[in-house]
């Protein structure tokens, strides 16, 4: 029998629910002693990280009608009562500062019963929200969480952690950096080498992916002129392979070095001084972050005589609408961001690719970075991203242009964790396949592409997203922990902590004050539901089981007087679709005839979201950005090349299958069925709608 814990100092504590608040170390059933730390700081107490029998996606989740309610209940009360005990304990000398009489006296029980009365008008204003838990609800990307991300949020965030600083969050930012390493694992990169944390989405993930992505690029002209100013040389390997010393190179090469050769050469240089901080602090003043493009240009200018060409970022048609911001944040101009066209399958064409970096090098234009979308946003299509990487390469014999390589895999990103095993192992593509029988996924070509996502620069990848988990949580992971260096901050009164083992991430990221509750969250969840193909992988699975169905359902229903066009079978979980009717004869009606579908099954219709039986999404698929690509689609409605290009765009509705219950009835009403029901009520109200507005006729 194992020793008991010495006695705490004074101890209010009681038992918990369940009789017993967390001591492993000893057979005291009352002890509230927390459990055994690793020696990284962390809960040795694994709950399952790998679960037999197989998990059982209904345990995960609260479920559409709180079916896990009683031990969800459990569970929130076992993570409150546990707090009490906490602050019980903490220093129990100091007795109590609020005393029971004043807890009886008028003002308090006032206080008391204003924030009832708030709370219940809260819960009242919270049911005009979005069922966002039920499988009736394939609009955005939203669904059920995972218990264990809600339950591990709430426990959190009664200790508030901010994880800026390792001082305000001793337990929550290694929590941070645990599930940055686990992601990146999953990704596929080395683990020894990874920079990886969470950002409040999507969008900050991609905003750092390029603010590295950008010094990087710039790293070989910064290093070249911090040489000349400590007196040193430092050679660097060009795209075509051969090391030269910076200071032979002409401006076009050192635009166009390898990533990783740029922070090799910056590991050379820092490495021949005695002093390394005295380097970097001349790299500082002689980087673009340090100068500005307008200095950096006029020295390029009056060294090279040749102004500093306007880099590009290459981005897929489809990528998500925040990378035209984020060019123009960094600075890089939202002009310089090329959209290349996408294939029939609404992925990135390599072809077109090609031809955009052979234009471009006879421009002698820089590319800073390229952004493959791994689940593009409208419709989950996965860019040939094993090709992009092939492409690169190429670029860098061939044109003797380089690149930064950016995963944009905010949406599909855990659909990586069906390719490893429980026991880490990489799983074939029939073992793949298999998961998701007997719907006949993945493609090879998206099975390669989620193969290819290691081979990256960076990733972006959103716990709250498919990851199943609250916001804020997205995620950016870096193959190479050095680019931390080109941006990393010094605060004095925060960030104070050089000699421990656990980084304060607000030096390293462009956030500050951030949730340690979010990363307890994402930490749960990860836990309980591992990164591989039984765990996460098993839920994306379904959901793709899900989509497919919906997409045959879609496919295969009678329409008319309707005509349906349905997108191309997704590569991931979003399935598009277009209606049209013969009494609709211009583009322009067809779009607007697609609004008020939506509008009826959205509460951007002004009902409120409670009252709708079914919730979808739409998008425009726009012309300045898909091009061609639409234009089959267009033409199945009954439309012309030239109604497209008037309209701008096509108009589609969106279904995001996110929930992983959907696939199969469960209750009383099959939902994906049901779905197609609710949806020609809605067009046969939305074309009796058209038919009371002048309808703009065909030009
Ligand atoms: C592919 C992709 N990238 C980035 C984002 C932006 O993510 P967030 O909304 O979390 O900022 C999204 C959001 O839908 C997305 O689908």
């Amino acid at each position: 029998m194992q020793p008991a814990c010495p006695p705490l100092e004074w101890s209010l504590h009681k038992t918990t629910a369940s009789g017993h608040a967390g001591c492993t170390s000893c057979a005291t059933p009352a002890c509230v002693r927390p459990p055994p730390r690793n020696s990284f700081g962390l809960s040795t107490v694994r709950m399952h990280t790998s679960p037999t029998p197989p998990l059982d996606p209904a345990s995960i989740f609260l479920g559409p009608k709180a079916e896990n309610a009683d031990v969800f209940e459990a569970l929130l009360l076992e993570a409150f009562r546990d707090h009490v005990f906490w602050r019980r304990n903490f220093h129990p000398e100091d007795g109590f500062s609020v005393h029971d009489a004043e807890r009886r006296a008028p003002g308090f029980e006032r206080s008391v019963s204003v924030l009832r009365e708030h709370l219940m008008e809260l819960l009242g204003e919270l049911k005009g929200g979005v069922p966002f838990f039920s499988p009736r609800y394939v609009g955005h990307m939203n669904a059920d969480l995972t218990m264990a991300s809600l339950i591990g949020y709430f426990a959190t965030m009664l200790y508030n952690p901010n994880n800026v600083a390792a001082e305000a969050s001793p337990v929550t930012t290694r929590m941070e950096l645990e599930v940055g390493a686990d992601l990146a694992r999953m990704l596929g990169y080395p683990a020894d080498r990874q920079w990886s944390h969470l950002t409040s989405g999507g969008t900050v993930a991609n905003f750092e992916a390029l603010w590295l992505a950008r010094n990087v690029r710039y790293l070989p002209l910064a290093l070249h002129w911090a040489a000349k100013a400590l007196g040193r040389s430092v050679s660097v390997q060009r795209a075509r392979g051969d090391n030269v010393d910076t200071q032979q190179l002409g401006l076009w090469d050192l635009l166009n070095v390898p990533p990783a050769a740029a922070l090799d050469a910056m590991d050379r240089l820092v490495s021949q001084q005695e002093d390394p901080r005295r380097v970097l602090e001349v790299l500082s003043q002689c980087s673009l972050t340090g100068l500005g493009f307008q200095e950096f240009g006029r020295r390029v200018t009056s060294e090279f005589g040749d102004s500093l060409a306007a880099g590009v970022v290459l981005v897929p048609a489809t990528a998500h609408y925040s990378f035209n911001k984020l060019c123009g944040a960094l600075g890089m101009g939202s002009g310089q961001l090329v959209h290349v066209p996408v294939d029939s399958k609404f992925r990135m064409s390599t072809d077109a690719l090609w031809k955009t970096l052979v234009r471009l090098e006879e421009q002698k234009q820089p590319v800073i970075a390229c952004v493959s979308v791994i689940g593009s946003t409208e419709e989950s299509a996965v860019d040939h991203l094993d090709q992009v990487v092939a492409l690169r390469l190429r670029a860098q014999r061939e044109l003797g242009m380089s690149f930064w390589l950016h995963a944009d895999a905010a949406w599909g990103g855990y659909a990586t964790a069906l390719l490893r095993g429980s026991d880490g192992r990489r799983r074939t593509l029939d073992d793949v396949r298999s998961s998701c029988a007997p719907e006949d996924w993945p493609e090879a070509p998206v099975y390669q592409a989620l193969c290819a996502i290691g081979d990256t620069d960076s990733v972006t990848i959103d716990p709250h997203k498919l990851g199943y988990v609250p916001y804020p949580s997205g995620a950016i992971c870096f193959r190479d922990v050095r680019v931390r260096s080109l941006i990393s901050a010094e605060a004095p009164y925060v960030f104070t902590n050089d000699a421990r083992d656990v980084p304060d991430l607000g030096r390293f990221i462009l956030e500050g004050s951030k949730p340690g509750a979010a990363a307890a969250a994402a930490w749960m969840s990860h836990r309980v539901v591992p990164l591989d193909a039984d765990g996460h992988g098993r839920l994306v699975a379904e959901s793709i089981r899900g989509a497919r169905r919906l997409h045959r359902i879609l496919d295969a229903q009678d329409w008319s007087p309707f005509r349906a066009v349905v997108m191309p079978r997704p590569d991931l979980n979003i399935v598009c679709v277009a209606f049209g009717h013969p009494g609709i004869t211009s583009l322009e009606a067809n779009n607007a005839f697609m609004e008020r579908v939506h509008n009826a099954l959205s509460s951007s219709g002004g009902k409120p979201a409670r009252a709708l039986d079914h919730v979808v999404s739409r998008t425009t698929l726009r012309a300045v950005e898909y091009g061609d690509a639409a234009l089959p689609h267009v033409r199945a409605l009954g439309f012309s090349d030239q109604d497209y290009h008037r309209a701008g765009g096509l108009t589609v509705l969106r279904c995001t299958v996110m929930n992983p219950m959907a696939w199969q009835p469960r209750g009383r009403v099959d939902v994906l069925s049901a779905f197609a029901q609710t949806l020609r009520t809605a067009l046969a109200d939305g074309l009796r709608a058209a038919a009371g507005t002048a309808l703009p006729q065909k030009a």
